[in-house]
């Protein structure tokens, strides 16, 4: 199953046109996870001590823990997010903040080191920027630094377009040629 997280906001978004043409690619069953579609949870005290209470109970089977779980058993994990900010939605925060379950997406090993327990072998990050200042390190990087450290996803990868805001800029263009490189 490719778990295909969409975090584009705008009805417009050439995000989404990008990542639906990268997921269309693959012959795998797709699941879309839509997150402007989500009402999530506020993840507050009285949340994380739920939470809390059915893990120490070892009961995983409460939906608190559903998105965790399918993130869990993807087979490939496509993320498509705008470049927002620095970094993406606000949305993609509070989905990583549902699924970063220890016991279900990653544990900790008896040295203490986190080990991921997730199936996905691939980890592919869409995104697009209206200007040309786009530094991985807050979007594409923090991400990538889960996928492998707490998800134990190695194999990351980044398909951008960027400077589509940009004065004079043919962004359809930039989108078309990066949808022909994908
Ligand atoms: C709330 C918001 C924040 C943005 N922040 C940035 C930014 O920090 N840097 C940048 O280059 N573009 C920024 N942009 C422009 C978007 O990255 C750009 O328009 C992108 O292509 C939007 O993706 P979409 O077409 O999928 O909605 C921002 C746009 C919005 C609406």
């Amino acid at each position: 199953m490719l778990l295909y997280i969409n975090a584009c906001v705008r009805t417009e978004s050439r995000t989404r046109v990008i990542a639906d043409a990268l997921v269309s690619k693959y012959s795998e069953p797709v699941t879309e996870v839509v997150l402007e579609k989500i009402d999530f949870p506020r993840v507050d005290d009285a949340f994380i001590r739920r939470r809390d209470d059915l893990k120490a109970e070892g009961d995983y089977s409460d939906p608190i823990f559903d998105l965790a779980r399918q993130f869990a058993e993807a087979d490939r994990i496509v993320i498509a997010a705008p470049f927002w900010d620095l970094s993406f939605p606000a949305s993609l925060k509070q989905y990583f903040e549902m699924i970063n379950v220890g016991g279900v997406t990653f544990t900790y090993t008896d040295e203490g080191a986190i080990r991921g327990l997730c199936r996905a072998k691939e980890l592919i990050y869409v995104t697009t920027a209206g200007g040309d200042f786009c530094p991985e390190e807050y979007g594409f990087g923090y991400v990538k630094a889960l996928a492998r450290n707490f998800y134990g996803i190695q194999d990351v990868r980044l398909v951008k377009a960027t400077g589509l805001d940009i004065v004079g800029a043919d962004a359809d263009r930039i989108v078309e040629d990066t949808v022909a490189g994908l």
